[in-house]
């Protein structure tokens, strides 16, 4: 009973190895409980010892796990895949502690919300989809802000994806864009909308803010839309995969010339129902932003493993060869439609990761021709790196 009360002589020394202070005064307080535990208990006291001991566990859990987040948090972001909602606790975590945790519980389910209108011209057969702004949207990012852009597509065929321009720093952007879909009002029945804004993150997976999804059946379009709505915190689209291509690049400063071969292609997304695809590359020269020259490799009948080994030969002046960017996109060729592209990659200046460290191995190794396995990347996320400016 005296045990149970906590109301003791301090004579018991606590654990010398305590985690934290919380911790420390629990596991006191154990001791004591153990120490004058050996004569028999009322249920009431083993019923009060359970619920010490397992406040005692939860403690000791959570210092655990406070310590190893704190040694293991670096000043950059927390780069998760598993959906906005985990991410945004980690982040908060690290930031706030426990005190943020009540906060946390309240806010969770608010991701920020967006103003778009919608308005459907019956005689050009097109909807139209203004995307306005953004309010109180999540930080992503370490820093407390996001970078906010938004996506906008038709479900199911996703064919033609809009993006916005990326506000850089901004919960509370504004973009004034539209967007025009092509679509027979009586096709438009069994499709949805889906507005999803996005962190941009240069060098890594841009992580979902939120999204808005309007199924077209359940709106009238007979006059024009125009409201604000909270974003849901949908689940991370899993990053398909797209497939990787070998590159060679070589640069000679002296002649100014630089090189690259398209070695080959693995794994390549499948494009054609039913069929394999019929691959292409095109490369595509770019300075300072400006595209300068473009050319293709020859197409590969039904493969999804093709093998190139084609050479393109480029002339840059070293004093400008910091200051390019080298585009490589595979394509489906596509006998009748336009080409389908498959995935991009992007190496050269403001390039990330492989893409920069190829740029960067080939500067560092004039007139030998270098080698490097890129993965490919949805062709609408490399052009918002590219669009974006450089940090
Ligand atoms: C539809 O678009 C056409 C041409 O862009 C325009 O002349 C017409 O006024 C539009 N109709 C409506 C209802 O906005
Ligand atoms: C949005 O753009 C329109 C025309 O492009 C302009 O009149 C309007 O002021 C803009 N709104 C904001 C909030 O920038
Ligand atoms: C690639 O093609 C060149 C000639 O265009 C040839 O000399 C070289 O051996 C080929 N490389 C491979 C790995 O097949």
């Amino acid at each position: 009973m005296l045990a149970v009360n906590g109301a003791l002589p301090s004579a018991t020394p606590g654990y010398s190895a305590a985690l934290c202070h919380l911790c420390h005064a629990q596991s006191h307080h154990l001791h004591n409980i153990l120490l004058w535990a050996p004569f028999p208990l009322p249920m009431w006291a083993i019923g009060a010892i359970v619920v010490v001991v397992l406040a005692l566990v939860c403690c000791m859990a959570f210092c655990i796990y406070k310590k190893c987040f704190n040694k293991g948090k670096k000043p950059k972001k927390v780069r998760e895949r598993k959906g906005g909602r985990g991410r945004r606790k980690k982040d908060k975590d690290g930031e706030e502690g426990g005190e943020g945790e009540k906060k946390e519980e309240e806010e969770k389910e608010f991701f920020g919300k967006l103003e778009y209108t919608l308005d459907y011209n019956f005689t050009d057969n097109q909807l139209i989809v203004g995307i306005l702004q953004a309010q109180d949207l999540a930080a992503m990012d370490m820093g407390g802000t996001s970078d906010p852009y938004v996506k906008v597509y038709m479900l199911p065929d996703k064919k033609k994806k809009f993006e916005t321009k990326v506000q850089r720093k901004n919960l509370c952007p504004v973009f004034n864009e539209t967007f025009t879909f092509k679509i027979p009002y009586s096709d438009l029945g069994g499709q949805t909308l889906v507005l999803q804004v996005f962190d941009f993150d240069r060098f890594g997976k841009h992580d979902l803010i939120g999204e808005i999804k309007i199924p077209m059946n359940t709106i009238d379009l007979g006059q024009p839309i125009h409201e604000w709505k909270d974003l849901a915190g949908g689940e991370k689209e899993e990053q398909e995969k797209l497939g990787d291509i070998c590159i060679s690049l070589r640069y000679v400063p002296t002649a100014g010339k630089l090189t690259v071969n398209i070695m080959e292609a693995k794994n390549l997304k499948k494009m054609d129902v039913g069929g394999l695809s019929d691959p292409f590359v095109k490369v595509v020269l770019q300075h300072n932003g400006k595209r300068l020259k473009k050319k293709k490799t020859s197409v590969k009948q039904n493969t999804l493993n093709p093998y190139f080994n084609e050479s393109f030969s480029f002339e840059i002046p070293f004093s400008q060869i910091q200051k390019v960017q080298v585009l490589i996109t595979v394509y489906d060729y596509d006998k009748l439609g336009s080409n389908d592209p498959i995935g991009k990659c992007w190496i050269g200046y403001g390039a990330s990761g492989v893409g920069l460290r190829h740029w960067s191995d080939m500067l560092a190794n004039p007139r030998r021709p270098v080698a490097q396995w890129h993965t490919l990347q949805p062709e609408e996320e490399v052009d918002a790196a590219l669009k974006a400016p450089i940090r």
